[in-house]
Protein backbone atom coordinates (compact mmCIF):
# COMPACT_ATOMS: atom_id res chain seq x y z
CA UNK A 1 0.00 0.00 0.00
CA UNK A 2 1.62 3.32 -0.89
CA UNK A 3 2.39 5.76 1.90
CA UNK A 4 -0.16 8.07 1.50
CA UNK A 5 -3.29 5.90 1.05
CA UNK A 6 -1.83 4.30 4.95
CA UNK A 7 -2.01 7.35 6.30
CA UNK A 8 -5.54 8.06 4.84
CA UNK A 9 -6.69 4.75 6.19
CA UNK A 10 -5.11 5.36 9.39
CA UNK A 11 -6.49 8.48 10.00
CA UNK A 12 -10.18 7.60 8.58
CA UNK A 13 -9.99 4.90 11.05
CA UNK A 14 -8.27 6.99 13.92
CA UNK A 15 -11.12 9.63 13.27
CA UNK A 16 -14.18 7.46 13.03
CA UNK A 17 -13.37 5.33 15.74
CA UNK A 18 -12.20 8.10 18.15
CA UNK A 19 -14.54 9.52 21.10
CA UNK A 20 -15.14 12.71 19.70
CA UNK A 21 -17.10 15.24 17.01
CA UNK A 22 -15.44 16.15 14.15
CA UNK A 23 -16.85 18.48 11.38
CA UNK A 24 -14.07 20.17 9.07
CA UNK A 25 -15.06 23.34 6.20
CA UNK A 26 -13.89 25.03 3.39
CA UNK A 27 -12.69 28.36 2.46
CA UNK A 28 -16.48 28.63 1.54
CA UNK A 29 -17.64 27.49 5.02
CA UNK A 30 -18.93 24.20 3.27
CA UNK A 31 -18.72 20.73 4.94
CA UNK A 32 -16.01 19.04 3.80
CA UNK A 33 -16.09 16.05 6.39
CA UNK A 34 -18.41 15.24 9.24
CA UNK A 35 -17.69 12.02 11.06
CA UNK A 36 -20.46 9.82 12.55
CA UNK A 37 -19.67 11.05 16.72
CA UNK A 38 -20.50 14.74 15.38
CA UNK A 39 -24.00 13.52 13.86
CA UNK A 40 -24.70 11.53 16.85
CA UNK A 41 -24.09 14.82 18.80
CA UNK A 42 -25.91 17.12 16.40
CA UNK A 43 -28.93 14.64 15.28
CA UNK A 44 -28.08 14.85 12.18
CA UNK A 45 -26.79 12.15 9.04
CA UNK A 46 -23.52 12.65 7.36
CA UNK A 47 -25.01 12.84 4.06
CA UNK A 48 -27.59 15.94 5.18
CA UNK A 49 -24.09 17.79 6.38
CA UNK A 50 -21.60 17.52 3.49
CA UNK A 51 -21.31 20.12 0.75
CA UNK A 52 -23.86 21.77 2.54
CA UNK A 53 -22.67 25.39 4.12
CA UNK A 54 -22.54 26.07 7.88
CA UNK A 55 -26.21 28.63 7.44
CA UNK A 56 -27.85 26.05 5.19
CA UNK A 57 -27.65 23.30 7.56
CA UNK A 58 -27.87 25.56 10.83
CA UNK A 59 -30.78 28.19 9.85
CA UNK A 60 -30.29 29.81 13.55
CA UNK A 61 -26.84 30.71 13.16
CA UNK A 62 -24.96 33.09 11.27
CA UNK A 63 -21.17 34.67 10.59
CA UNK A 64 -20.85 35.74 14.09
CA UNK A 65 -22.55 32.94 16.48
CA UNK A 66 -20.88 30.02 14.60
CA UNK A 67 -17.76 29.22 15.77
CA UNK A 68 -16.37 27.29 12.56
CA UNK A 69 -17.43 30.67 10.61
CA UNK A 70 -15.84 32.71 12.94
CA UNK A 71 -12.46 30.86 12.68
CA UNK A 72 -12.91 31.02 9.30
CA UNK A 73 -13.01 34.61 9.59
CA UNK A 74 -10.26 35.87 12.22
CA UNK A 75 -8.38 32.83 11.38
CA UNK A 76 -7.55 32.67 15.23
CA UNK A 77 -8.06 29.22 17.30
CA UNK A 78 -11.33 28.97 19.68
CA UNK A 79 -10.29 26.60 22.30
CA UNK A 80 -12.63 25.12 24.63
CA UNK A 81 -15.75 26.90 24.40
CA UNK A 82 -18.69 25.61 26.20
CA UNK A 83 -21.84 24.89 24.61
CA UNK A 84 -25.87 23.91 25.28
CA UNK A 85 -28.23 22.90 22.47
CA UNK A 86 -31.41 20.82 22.29
CA UNK A 87 -30.51 18.04 19.70
CA UNK A 88 -33.62 17.18 17.33
CA UNK A 89 -35.01 14.29 19.98
CA UNK A 90 -35.10 17.72 22.82
CA UNK A 91 -31.98 16.43 24.95
CA UNK A 92 -30.18 19.05 25.88
CA UNK A 93 -25.97 18.64 25.02
CA UNK A 94 -23.48 20.13 26.39
CA UNK A 95 -19.62 20.10 24.62
CA UNK A 96 -16.73 21.66 24.95
CA UNK A 97 -15.23 22.46 21.65
CA UNK A 98 -11.93 23.55 20.30
CA UNK A 99 -12.29 24.93 16.60
CA UNK A 100 -9.05 25.73 14.60
CA UNK A 101 -8.01 27.54 11.71
CA UNK A 102 -5.78 25.70 8.71
CA UNK A 103 -4.49 26.51 5.39
CA UNK A 104 -4.98 25.40 1.95
CA UNK A 105 -3.46 27.83 0.11
CA UNK A 106 -1.43 31.39 1.01
CA UNK A 107 -4.88 32.95 0.92
CA UNK A 108 -7.44 30.00 1.20
CA UNK A 109 -8.49 28.94 4.94
CA UNK A 110 -10.73 26.13 6.25
CA UNK A 111 -11.75 25.29 10.27
CA UNK A 112 -11.76 21.98 11.84
CA UNK A 113 -14.20 21.86 15.13
CA UNK A 114 -13.91 19.27 17.42
CA UNK A 115 -16.57 18.88 19.67
CA UNK A 116 -16.41 16.62 23.32
CA UNK A 117 -19.77 15.52 24.75
CA UNK A 118 -19.16 16.07 28.31
CA UNK A 119 -23.53 16.00 29.16
CA UNK A 120 -23.02 13.38 31.53
CA UNK A 121 -20.32 15.15 33.11
CA UNK A 122 -22.22 18.16 33.30
CA UNK A 123 -25.29 15.97 34.75
CA UNK A 124 -23.17 14.51 37.53
CA UNK A 125 -21.51 18.35 38.00
CA UNK A 126 -25.26 19.64 38.60
CA UNK A 127 -25.99 16.94 40.94
CA UNK A 128 -22.67 17.41 42.67
CA UNK A 129 -23.99 21.14 43.36
CA UNK A 130 -26.78 20.51 44.00
CA UNK A 131 -26.00 18.16 47.15
CA UNK A 132 -22.88 20.82 47.98
CA UNK A 133 -25.71 23.89 48.13
CA UNK A 134 -27.88 21.72 50.59
CA UNK A 135 -25.21 20.69 52.57
CA UNK A 136 -23.71 24.03 52.94
CA UNK A 137 -26.76 25.55 54.13
CA UNK A 138 -27.32 23.10 56.72
CA UNK A 139 -23.25 23.41 57.68
CA UNK A 140 -24.72 26.97 58.28
CA UNK A 141 -27.32 26.56 60.18
CA UNK A 142 -26.04 24.01 62.66
CA UNK A 143 -23.99 24.88 65.97
CA UNK A 144 -22.35 21.45 66.46
CA UNK A 145 -19.22 20.45 64.48
CA UNK A 146 -18.90 17.55 62.60
CA UNK A 147 -15.51 18.00 61.16
CA UNK A 148 -12.12 16.90 62.01
CA UNK A 149 -10.50 18.85 64.68
CA UNK A 150 -6.55 18.52 65.74
CA UNK A 151 -7.58 16.02 68.00
CA UNK A 152 -8.57 13.42 65.36
CA UNK A 153 -5.05 13.82 63.63
CA UNK A 154 -2.22 11.27 65.38
CA UNK A 155 1.44 11.37 65.70
CA UNK A 156 4.06 12.04 67.81
CA UNK A 157 7.13 12.42 65.84
CA UNK A 158 8.91 15.44 66.14
CA UNK A 159 9.06 16.69 62.71
CA UNK A 160 5.35 15.61 62.49
CA UNK A 161 4.26 17.42 65.66
CA UNK A 162 6.81 20.32 64.59
CA UNK A 163 3.62 20.26 61.64
CA UNK A 164 0.87 20.32 64.02
CA UNK A 165 1.97 23.52 65.72
CA UNK A 166 2.36 25.42 62.60
CA UNK A 167 -1.66 23.92 61.60
CA UNK A 168 -2.47 25.08 64.81
CA UNK A 169 -0.90 28.62 64.34
CA UNK A 170 -2.94 29.02 60.98
CA UNK A 171 -5.85 28.11 63.04
CA UNK A 172 -5.95 31.49 64.38
CA UNK A 173 -5.40 33.63 61.34
CA UNK A 174 -7.76 33.81 58.01
CA UNK A 175 -4.26 33.50 55.86
CA UNK A 176 -4.02 30.90 52.71
CA UNK A 177 -2.40 27.94 53.20
CA UNK A 178 -0.57 25.53 51.05
CA UNK A 179 -0.25 22.21 51.76
CA UNK A 180 1.73 19.52 50.67
CA UNK A 181 1.85 15.95 51.00
CA UNK A 182 1.51 12.64 49.51
CA UNK A 183 -1.88 10.95 48.55
CA UNK A 184 -3.59 9.37 52.57
CA UNK A 185 -0.93 11.71 54.38
CA UNK A 186 -3.82 13.80 55.90
CA UNK A 187 -4.13 16.85 53.44
CA UNK A 188 -7.60 16.70 53.98
CA UNK A 189 -7.68 16.08 57.45
CA UNK A 190 -5.20 19.14 58.14
CA UNK A 191 -7.63 21.52 56.33
CA UNK A 192 -10.54 20.25 58.42
CA UNK A 193 -8.86 20.71 61.59
CA UNK A 194 -7.78 24.22 60.84
CA UNK A 195 -10.85 25.27 59.41
CA UNK A 196 -12.94 23.94 62.76
CA UNK A 197 -10.84 25.47 65.16
CA UNK A 198 -10.94 28.28 63.57
CA UNK A 199 -13.17 31.62 64.20
CA UNK A 200 -14.72 30.48 60.90
CA UNK A 201 -15.92 27.14 62.41
CA UNK A 202 -19.57 28.16 62.09
CA UNK A 203 -19.32 28.90 58.49
CA UNK A 204 -19.18 26.45 55.66
CA UNK A 205 -16.29 24.45 54.74
CA UNK A 206 -16.52 23.37 51.37
CA UNK A 207 -14.10 21.35 48.96
CA UNK A 208 -13.56 21.20 45.49
CA UNK A 209 -11.08 18.92 43.43
CA UNK A 210 -9.22 20.94 40.69
CA UNK A 211 -8.38 17.55 39.02
CA UNK A 212 -10.59 15.41 36.50
CA UNK A 213 -13.34 18.71 35.59
CA UNK A 214 -12.59 20.50 32.46
CA UNK A 215 -11.41 23.99 33.42
CA UNK A 216 -14.44 25.65 31.68
CA UNK A 217 -16.95 24.00 34.31
CA UNK A 218 -14.54 24.24 37.16
CA UNK A 219 -14.69 27.95 36.05
CA UNK A 220 -18.49 28.09 36.48
CA UNK A 221 -18.55 26.36 40.06
CA UNK A 222 -16.09 28.14 41.56
CA UNK A 223 -16.74 31.51 40.63
CA UNK A 224 -20.90 31.28 39.66
CA UNK A 225 -22.72 31.46 36.28
CA UNK A 226 -25.18 33.85 35.22
CA UNK A 227 -28.21 33.15 32.75
CA UNK A 228 -27.32 34.17 28.96
CA UNK A 229 -23.82 33.97 29.52
CA UNK A 230 -23.40 30.63 27.44
CA UNK A 231 -26.58 28.81 26.24
CA UNK A 232 -28.29 26.77 28.71
CA UNK A 233 -26.66 28.74 31.42
CA UNK A 234 -28.26 29.54 35.18
CA UNK A 235 -27.80 32.05 37.74
CA UNK A 236 -26.25 30.06 40.12
CA UNK A 237 -23.80 31.05 42.75
CA UNK A 238 -20.27 29.12 43.02
CA UNK A 239 -18.38 27.58 45.68
CA UNK A 240 -16.63 31.16 46.64
CA UNK A 241 -20.04 32.73 47.10
CA UNK A 242 -21.44 29.86 49.09
CA UNK A 243 -18.04 28.98 51.02
CA UNK A 244 -18.94 33.15 51.70
CA UNK A 245 -17.25 33.58 55.69
CA UNK A 246 -16.17 30.04 55.81
CA UNK A 247 -13.40 27.83 54.06
CA UNK A 248 -12.36 26.97 50.50
CA UNK A 249 -10.45 23.82 50.14
CA UNK A 250 -8.98 23.61 46.78
CA UNK A 251 -7.36 20.04 46.71
CA UNK A 252 -4.52 19.26 43.89
CA UNK A 253 -4.20 22.90 43.16
CA UNK A 254 -1.52 21.86 40.56
CA UNK A 255 -4.15 20.08 38.19
CA UNK A 256 -5.87 23.33 37.82
CA UNK A 257 -5.56 24.98 34.31
CA UNK A 258 -2.97 27.98 33.64
CA UNK A 259 -6.07 30.47 33.05
CA UNK A 260 -8.02 29.62 35.59
CA UNK A 261 -5.07 29.85 38.12
CA UNK A 262 -4.46 33.83 36.51
CA UNK A 263 -8.25 33.94 37.74
CA UNK A 264 -7.99 32.68 40.72
CA UNK A 265 -4.88 34.88 41.50
CA UNK A 266 -7.08 37.70 40.44
CA UNK A 267 -9.80 36.96 43.47
CA UNK A 268 -7.49 36.42 45.84
CA UNK A 269 -5.94 39.66 45.32
CA UNK A 270 -8.86 41.59 45.05
CA UNK A 271 -11.02 39.90 47.48
CA UNK A 272 -14.24 39.67 44.99
CA UNK A 273 -15.26 37.46 42.58
CA UNK A 274 -17.50 37.62 39.03
CA UNK A 275 -19.86 35.45 37.96
CA UNK A 276 -19.17 33.66 34.35
CA UNK A 277 -20.68 36.00 32.18
CA UNK A 278 -21.55 38.48 35.06
CA UNK A 279 -20.79 42.24 35.12
CA UNK A 280 -21.27 42.62 39.02
CA UNK A 281 -18.51 42.29 41.28
CA UNK A 282 -18.91 40.29 44.09
CA UNK A 283 -17.32 40.79 47.93
CA UNK A 284 -16.28 37.49 49.17
CA UNK A 285 -14.70 36.72 52.52
CA UNK A 286 -13.40 33.33 52.24
CA UNK A 287 -10.35 31.45 53.42
CA UNK A 288 -8.46 29.79 50.89
CA UNK A 289 -6.23 26.21 51.75
CA UNK A 290 -4.95 24.67 48.39
CA UNK A 291 -3.48 21.00 48.60
CA UNK A 292 -0.96 19.44 46.03
CA UNK A 293 0.48 15.86 46.04
CA UNK A 294 3.47 17.47 43.81
CA UNK A 295 6.84 19.22 45.52
CA UNK A 296 4.89 23.02 44.81
CA UNK A 297 8.34 24.03 43.48
CA UNK A 298 8.92 21.33 41.11
CA UNK A 299 5.29 22.42 39.63
CA UNK A 300 6.40 25.81 39.47
CA UNK A 301 9.25 24.59 37.73
CA UNK A 302 7.04 22.28 35.60
CA UNK A 303 5.30 25.28 34.40
CA UNK A 304 2.23 23.34 36.23
CA UNK A 305 1.93 25.77 38.62
CA UNK A 306 1.79 29.84 38.48
CA UNK A 307 5.28 31.47 40.04
CA UNK A 308 2.62 34.47 41.22
CA UNK A 309 0.11 32.13 42.36
CA UNK A 310 2.39 29.93 44.28
CA UNK A 311 3.82 32.83 46.09
CA UNK A 312 0.30 33.91 46.95
CA UNK A 313 -0.73 30.65 48.23
CA UNK A 314 1.93 29.90 49.88
CA UNK A 315 1.57 32.33 52.92
CA UNK A 316 1.75 28.84 55.35
CA UNK A 317 2.97 26.23 54.34
CA UNK A 318 2.51 22.48 55.51
CA UNK A 319 4.70 19.57 53.91
CA UNK A 320 3.36 16.42 55.65
CA UNK A 321 6.29 13.68 55.45
CA UNK A 322 4.96 10.36 53.75
CA UNK A 323 4.33 7.68 56.54
CA UNK A 324 7.79 5.85 55.74
CA UNK A 325 9.44 8.53 57.00
CA UNK A 326 7.94 8.43 60.66
CA UNK A 327 7.53 4.97 61.27
CA UNK A 328 7.83 5.44 64.81
CA UNK A 329 4.18 6.82 64.47
CA UNK A 330 2.93 3.64 62.74
CA UNK A 331 2.29 1.44 66.39
CA UNK A 332 0.38 5.00 67.24
CA UNK A 333 -1.82 5.28 64.34
CA UNK A 334 -2.40 1.21 64.63
CA UNK A 335 -3.46 1.36 68.13
CA UNK A 336 -5.85 3.99 67.10
CA UNK A 337 -7.39 2.68 64.32
CA UNK A 338 -8.10 -0.85 65.96
CA UNK A 339 -10.28 1.43 69.04
CA UNK A 340 -11.88 2.96 65.86
CA UNK A 341 -12.98 -0.20 64.24
CA UNK A 342 -13.64 -1.94 67.17
CA UNK A 343 -16.34 0.48 67.68
CA UNK A 344 -17.20 0.62 64.30
CA UNK A 345 -17.38 -2.92 63.49
CA UNK A 346 -18.31 -3.65 67.05
CA UNK A 347 -15.08 -5.86 67.51
CA UNK A 348 -12.99 -6.36 70.40
CA UNK A 349 -9.28 -6.45 69.43
CA UNK A 350 -6.49 -5.75 72.00
CA UNK A 351 -3.59 -5.18 69.43
CA UNK A 352 -1.42 -6.41 66.37
CA UNK A 353 0.89 -9.20 66.75
CA UNK A 354 4.68 -8.95 66.80
CA UNK A 355 5.22 -10.61 63.29
CA UNK A 356 2.28 -8.15 61.91
CA UNK A 357 4.08 -5.36 63.85
CA UNK A 358 7.48 -6.22 61.79
CA UNK A 359 5.79 -6.44 58.65
CA UNK A 360 4.45 -3.37 59.50
CA UNK A 361 7.73 -1.76 60.74
CA UNK A 362 9.41 -3.00 57.09
CA UNK A 363 6.89 -1.58 54.84
CA UNK A 364 7.09 1.42 52.90
CA UNK A 365 3.33 2.96 52.85
CA UNK A 366 2.67 4.42 49.68
CA UNK A 367 -0.97 4.72 50.30
CA UNK A 368 0.24 6.82 53.42
CA UNK A 369 -2.36 6.93 56.55
CA UNK A 370 -5.20 5.74 54.11
CA UNK A 371 -3.70 2.29 53.39
CA UNK A 372 -2.57 1.47 56.85
CA UNK A 373 -5.68 2.49 58.20
CA UNK A 374 -7.61 0.43 55.18
CA UNK A 375 -6.13 -2.74 56.11
CA UNK A 376 -6.54 -2.60 59.64
CA UNK A 377 -10.34 -2.05 58.79
CA UNK A 378 -9.82 -5.08 56.57
CA UNK A 379 -7.82 -7.38 58.88
CA UNK A 380 -10.41 -6.40 61.62
CA UNK A 381 -13.10 -8.05 59.17
CA UNK A 382 -12.04 -11.27 59.30
CA UNK A 383 -11.58 -11.44 63.05
CA UNK A 384 -13.97 -13.94 64.43
CA UNK A 385 -13.01 -14.61 68.03
CA UNK A 386 -8.87 -13.68 68.17
CA UNK A 387 -8.31 -10.65 70.27
CA UNK A 388 -4.57 -10.31 68.43
CA UNK A 389 -4.30 -9.13 64.52
CA UNK A 390 -2.25 -11.74 63.04
CA UNK A 391 -0.44 -12.21 59.65
CA UNK A 392 -3.13 -14.32 58.35
CA UNK A 393 -5.64 -11.46 59.01
CA UNK A 394 -4.33 -9.59 56.70
CA UNK A 395 -4.30 -12.11 53.84
CA UNK A 396 -5.77 -9.22 51.53
CA UNK A 397 -2.37 -7.06 51.47
CA UNK A 398 -0.24 -9.82 50.01
CA UNK A 399 2.47 -6.41 49.38
CA UNK A 400 2.68 -5.64 53.15
CA UNK A 401 4.18 -10.03 53.68
CA UNK A 402 5.87 -9.92 50.35
CA UNK A 403 8.20 -7.05 51.14
CA UNK A 404 11.99 -8.23 50.99
CA UNK A 405 12.83 -7.16 54.02
CA UNK A 406 10.01 -8.57 56.08
CA UNK A 407 8.94 -11.65 54.35
CA UNK A 408 12.63 -13.40 54.18
CA UNK A 409 12.37 -13.34 58.23
CA UNK A 410 12.70 -16.54 58.84
CA UNK A 411 12.79 -16.08 62.42
CA UNK A 412 8.71 -14.74 62.44
CA UNK A 413 7.80 -17.96 60.27
CA UNK A 414 8.90 -19.64 63.46
CA UNK A 415 7.02 -17.52 65.56
CA UNK A 416 3.88 -18.92 63.30
CA UNK A 417 4.85 -22.29 64.45
CA UNK A 418 5.40 -23.78 60.97
CA UNK A 419 7.21 -26.58 60.87
CA UNK A 420 10.96 -26.59 59.29
CA UNK A 421 10.55 -28.59 56.14
CA UNK A 422 7.26 -25.71 55.44
CA UNK A 423 9.67 -23.08 56.28
CA UNK A 424 11.78 -24.15 53.78
CA UNK A 425 9.39 -24.58 50.96
CA UNK A 426 8.40 -21.04 51.93
CA UNK A 427 11.39 -20.11 51.56
CA UNK A 428 12.72 -21.73 48.26
CA UNK A 429 8.69 -20.60 46.46
CA UNK A 430 9.61 -17.03 46.89
CA UNK A 431 13.22 -17.04 45.49
CA UNK A 432 11.87 -18.78 42.61
CA UNK A 433 9.07 -16.39 42.42
CA UNK A 434 12.08 -13.78 42.98
CA UNK A 435 14.10 -14.81 39.97
CA UNK A 436 11.29 -15.56 37.63
CA UNK A 437 10.22 -11.43 38.58
CA UNK A 438 14.10 -10.21 37.47
CA UNK A 439 13.74 -12.30 35.01
CA UNK A 440 10.57 -11.69 33.27
CA UNK A 441 9.46 -15.17 33.83
CA UNK A 442 12.31 -16.61 31.44
CA UNK A 443 12.44 -20.30 32.57
CA UNK A 444 15.71 -20.85 31.42
CA UNK A 445 17.38 -17.64 32.58
CA UNK A 446 15.54 -18.38 35.84
CA UNK A 447 16.63 -21.54 36.26
CA UNK A 448 20.31 -20.11 35.55
CA UNK A 449 19.92 -17.74 38.09
CA UNK A 450 18.74 -20.60 40.64
CA UNK A 451 21.46 -22.47 39.70
CA UNK A 452 19.44 -25.15 38.97
CA UNK A 453 18.21 -27.38 35.83
CA UNK A 454 15.35 -25.96 34.01
CA UNK A 455 13.88 -29.29 34.17
CA UNK A 456 14.11 -29.11 37.85
CA UNK A 457 12.47 -25.54 37.95
CA UNK A 458 9.54 -26.35 36.12
CA UNK A 459 9.38 -29.66 38.28
CA UNK A 460 9.18 -27.30 41.11
CA UNK A 461 6.94 -24.93 39.83
CA UNK A 462 4.06 -27.53 39.61
CA UNK A 463 5.33 -28.33 43.04
CA UNK A 464 4.17 -24.85 44.07
CA UNK A 465 1.89 -24.29 41.90
CA UNK A 466 3.47 -21.26 40.57
CA UNK A 467 1.69 -20.22 37.47
CA UNK A 468 3.47 -18.00 34.46
CA UNK A 469 1.43 -15.10 32.82
CA UNK A 470 2.49 -14.97 29.50
N1 LIG B 1 -2.18 11.63 61.38
C1 LIG B 1 -3.34 11.01 61.21
N2 LIG B 1 -4.05 10.58 62.26
C2 LIG B 1 -5.24 9.94 62.09
N3 LIG B 1 -5.79 9.68 60.91
C3 LIG B 1 -5.14 10.09 59.82
C4 LIG B 1 -3.89 10.78 59.90
N4 LIG B 1 -3.50 11.07 58.65
C5 LIG B 1 -4.44 10.60 57.83
N5 LIG B 1 -5.43 10.01 58.52
C6 LIG B 1 -6.60 9.34 57.95
O1 LIG B 1 -6.20 8.78 56.70
C7 LIG B 1 -7.20 8.94 55.71
C8 LIG B 1 -6.65 9.77 54.56
O2 LIG B 1 -6.45 11.13 54.96
P1 LIG B 1 -6.79 12.38 54.01
O3 LIG B 1 -8.02 12.12 53.23
O4 LIG B 1 -6.73 13.59 54.85
O5 LIG B 1 -5.51 12.28 53.04
P2 LIG B 1 -5.10 13.20 51.82
O6 LIG B 1 -3.69 13.61 52.04
O7 LIG B 1 -6.11 14.28 51.62
O8 LIG B 1 -5.14 12.15 50.63
P3 LIG B 1 -5.39 12.39 49.05
O9 LIG B 1 -4.18 13.10 48.51
O10 LIG B 1 -5.47 10.99 48.49
O11 LIG B 1 -6.65 13.17 48.91
C9 LIG B 1 -8.39 9.62 56.41
O12 LIG B 1 -9.29 8.64 56.83
C10 LIG B 1 -7.73 10.31 57.60
O13 LIG B 1 -8.65 10.47 58.65
MG1 LIG C 1 -7.48 14.66 50.00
Amino acid sequence: MALNILYKTILETIIENIDAGIHVVNSEGKTIFYNSVMGELEGLDIEEVMGKSITEIFPSLDENSSTLLTVLRTRKPIYNKNQSYLNIHGKQINTINSTIPFRITPEKYGAVEIAKDITQVKELHDKVHILQEALASKDSQKENIKGHTFKSIIGEDDNFLNIISLAKKAAKSSSTVLIFGETGTGKELFAQSIHYESDRRNKPFIAQNCAAIPESLLEGILFGTVKGSYTGAVNRPGLFEQAHGGTLLLDEINSMGLQLQAKLLRVLQEGYIRRVGGLNDIPCDVRIIATTNEDPENSVASGALRKDLYYRLNVIYLKIPPLRERKTDIPLLAEYFIKKFNTVLKKDVWSISNEVKNAFMNYDWPGNVRELENSIESAMNMVIKDHILKPHHFANMKSLFNNKKGSSDYKMLIHENKKLDEILSDIERELIINALKSCSNNITKSAERLGIKRQTLQHKLKKYNIRIES
